[in-house]
């Protein structure tokens, strides 16, 4: 079977592995790819807004199979292009991909759907917004609507704040992302991800994980799509795992299937386990990057049957097995990420790195230029390990990072602090 992997990130690096693990695979052409990815599969320049040159390309290469890997395709309705095209595809529709692409669009199934979720109001005018601040008080959290790059959240700690986002959202500061905001209840508890693949009908819980959103050590610093993270995530108990399943993944299938927008693809779900049980923060209708890198590390079973089953609604067919060892994986990024950097510096000593069998180094953003592994981007290696503890997998990580010689780049240095201090603990 010929594929084509939309996509760029190590999330596709990692996808792309695991994809070229598979008995069934043909060709794999990856859109427009990284240096890592060039290794092993075909990279090709392809522009995902221009759908009808995609659909061409699959007509020319033989293309029995499109994944789409980040969100703002789906948003966009390439699948549903390459669908009415008749091509198979992984990844949901642009209605479905409505669950990452409006916040309130999601909130409002919830409240239909029964699914716990934050207390909130939707607004499309600051004064109404306002005022429902001034009712609920402070901490609060203040949204915009759409897609604003993981930077439209604002955690206001006092009222002015809250306040203060108001403006600046519907001052443009997000964007078309800001023409709504919602407005939610502070939740306090632990953070996870889960990840669960649905046909439309039929769920497959995957895994779940965990991860550090905060550019430097501690949780400090500015947010940013994530330096680092491990599978599984210790708070995400099989009982949790459960609860979840029961309470937010399966009312949300049956909800989207009755509204008309059956989700298909993956559902990574935003959880706060608060001390009244699992409650949704959000959906995001992809992989998680850098999760995605930790989960194909624990993957024991060939990726594509499953992915297929998603696409084909035969999902209730097919398994997943898994390492029960965690993987951590150790995000390496350009100096000066999230803000302005430059790129193209030189990284060296990638071979050496890659040395232990335990390890998987995913690109993300990089490029070769005579002869050369160059930065291309904010993050840009994915330095990842799978061992019997998490103890032990970051030690593997970490070991490997120090032998990668790039003054560019920046990385944490407790990355998988929470799962280790609770293994020390046992
Ligand atoms: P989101 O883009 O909705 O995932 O929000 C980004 C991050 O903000 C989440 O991963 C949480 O850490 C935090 N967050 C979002 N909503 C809430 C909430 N209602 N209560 C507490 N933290 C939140
Ligand atoms: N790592 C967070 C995300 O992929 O949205």
């Amino acid at each position: 079977m010929n594929i084509l992997l939309i996509g760029s990130g190590g999330r596709e690096h990692a996808l792309a592995w695991s994809l070229a693990k598979s008995p069934v695979l043909n060709e794999l052409f990856v859109a427009p790819g990284n240096a890592g990815i060039e290794q092993f599969a075909k990279c090709i320049a392809l522009d995902p807004t221009d759908h009808r040159s995609v659909i061409e390309f699959c007509r020319l290469h033989d293309i029995n199979f499109v994944v789409i890997g980040p969100e703002a395709p789906l948003v966009d309705g390439l699948s549903d292009s390459l669908t009415h095209a008749g091509l198979r595809v992984f990844g949901p529709s642009s209605a479905a991909a409505q669950l990452e692409g409006s916040k309130g669009f999601t909130k409002d199934m919830c409240s239909r759907a029964n699914v716990p979720t934050a207390a909130y109001g939707r607004f499309d005018n600051a004064e109404a917004a306002k005022s429902y601040i001034r009712e609920q008080g402070a901490p609060i959290v203040v949204k915009a609507d759409g897609l604003a790059a993981g930077k439209g959240v604002i955690m206001a700690m006092n009222e002015q704040e809250a306040l203060d986002a108001i403006d600046s959202c519907f001052d443009g500061a997000f964007g078309a992302a800001g023409a709504e905001v919602v407005v939610e209840e502070f939740l306090e508890g632990e953070e996870a991800s889960f990840f669960v693949l649905s046909d439309g009908k039929n769920a497959l819980p995957l895994a779940t994980a965990q991860d550090h959103k905060r550019a430097f050590d501690g949780d400090e610093g500015p947010n940013t799509g994530g330096m680092g993270a491990y599978s599984p995530a210790p708070v995400m108990t099989e009982e949790m795992m459960d609860r979840v399943m029961r309470e937010i993944i399966h009312p949300t299938i049956a909800d989207m299937k009755a509204q008309g927008c059956p989700f298909k693809g993956v559902l990574y779900a935003g959880l706060m386990i608060t001390k009244d049980g699992p409650k949704l923060i959000e959906y995001n209708v992809r992989f998680g990057d850098p999760e995605c890198q930790v989960l194909m590390m624990r993957l024991k079973t060939d990726l594509l049957p499953i992915l297929l089953g998603c696409a084909e609604g035969t999902l209730d067919l097919v398994d997943a097995e898994w390492h029960t060892d965690p993987a951590i994986t150790v995000v390496m990024a350009t100096n000066g990420y999230p803000g302005s950097y430059e790129k193209l510096s030189e990284i060296k000593g990638l071979v050496e790195a890659a040395a232990d069998p335990d390890v998987e180094i995913f690109h993300a953003g990089t490029v070769v230029a005579d002869e050369k592994l160059l930065s291309n981007g904010g993050r840009v290696l994915n330095i990842t390990a799978r061992a019997a503890t998490v103890s032990q997998a970051r030690e593997k990580a970490y070991a490997a990072v120090e032998k990668i010689d790039w003054p560019g780049g920046f990385y944490r240095k407790d990355i998988g602090w929470r799962a280790v201090e609770r293994e020390q603990q046992d």
